[in-house]
């Protein structure tokens, strides 16, 4: 039996072992490969790590903290990864361990399937951790890239990297509303707070508004998305689309993705979501 975890801290709200384990239902592969959550702090992380090579883990999934942390105790990473300076995806290919991203995959699969998006104008918001990898995936197609964030520094800065613009968030609404794709990479509307990065003002018919968000599955701002007529894409969607480059990585087949859509579905509405 083939191990793959999601290691992380908290971790035990995952919705990847219900998509994973899904996967490999349909397939067939269960007796194969089975995928658990496991719980490892930041300062468990070496200890941890020490026991990957020799074990059954076959592929790590890493959430916060390890993103960054877990680079020092790979093998190989991935020039992608690299690029991008984070890690969300571990290959123990026996006992040689290398680190990819799929993160940015999560963002640009869902939107190349409503639309061309090379040269459309993309405002992202946000410019942390999460915003780093769509900053990356938009920059490699070819979008005129704006970020904005609410603390302008860290917008300029993860700009220059990925050769974008940059702007304070607040205080940007008409630019924001000239975009044609709008993603939003802040926390804000996740969990219980029902807020949203922008006021409605910036929402237009002509957009795609794509929500990183997946808790609530109706966010705030695609709620208003919505009525102002935009396409809207849910978090949920990022969530499937880089566990599915995951799920290829660690068996070598192609995932079955209306299986494992349907499990994070699943997942989602025992969490209480009305989705
Ligand atoms: P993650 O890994 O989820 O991206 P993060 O690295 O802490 O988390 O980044 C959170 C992002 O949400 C940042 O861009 C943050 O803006 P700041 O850089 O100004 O902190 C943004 N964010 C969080 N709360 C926000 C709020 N109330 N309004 C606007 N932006 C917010």
């Amino acid at each position: 039996m083939k191990t793959c975890l999601i290691i992380g801290d908290p971790v035990s709200h995952s919705l990847s072992p219900a998509v994973h384990n899904a996967g490999y239902r349909a397939l067939g592969i269960d007796k194969e490969f089975h995928y658990e959550a496991r719980k490892v702090a930041a300062d468990e992380l070496a200890e941890f790590m020490d026991t990957v090579r020799p074990s059954d883990i076959r592929g790590i999934s890493c959430t916060a903290p390890h993103k960054q942390a877990i680079m020092r105790y790979l093998d190989e990473v991935d020039p992608v990864a690299d690029k991008i300076g984070a890690i969300n995806t571990i290959v123990n290919d026996n006992g040689r361990l290398i680190g990819y991203n799929t993160d940015w995959l999560g963002v640009i699969e869902p939107l190349k399937r409503l639309a061309t998006i090379k040269d459309k104008h993309v405002a992202l918001l946000g410019a942390g951790g999460a915003a780093r990898s769509i900053a990356y995936g938009l920059s490699e197609q070819g979008v005129k890239l704006t970020i904005y964030n609410r603390t302008p520094d860290k917008a300029t800065a993860l700009a220059a990297q990925f050769k974008a613009a940059s702007a304070p968030l607040i205080g940007n609404e008409t630019a924001i509303r000239d975009s044609d794709i709008i993603v939003n990479a802040t926390s804000v509307g996740m969990g219980s707070g029902d807020a949203s990065p922008l006021p409605r003002a910036a929402l237009s018919e002509r957009q795609i508004v794509f929500d990183s968000v997946y808790v609530p599955y109706e966010t705030k701002l695609l709620r208003e998305a919505a009525a102002a007529g935009a396409q809207i894409i849910h978090g949920t969607e990022m969530l499937v689309h880089q566990a599915l480059a995951q799920f290829k990585l660690y068996t070598g087949y192609a995932a079955p993705e209306a299986a494992m859509r349907k499990a994070l579905n699943q997942a989602l509405k025992e969490h209480g979501e009305n989705i």
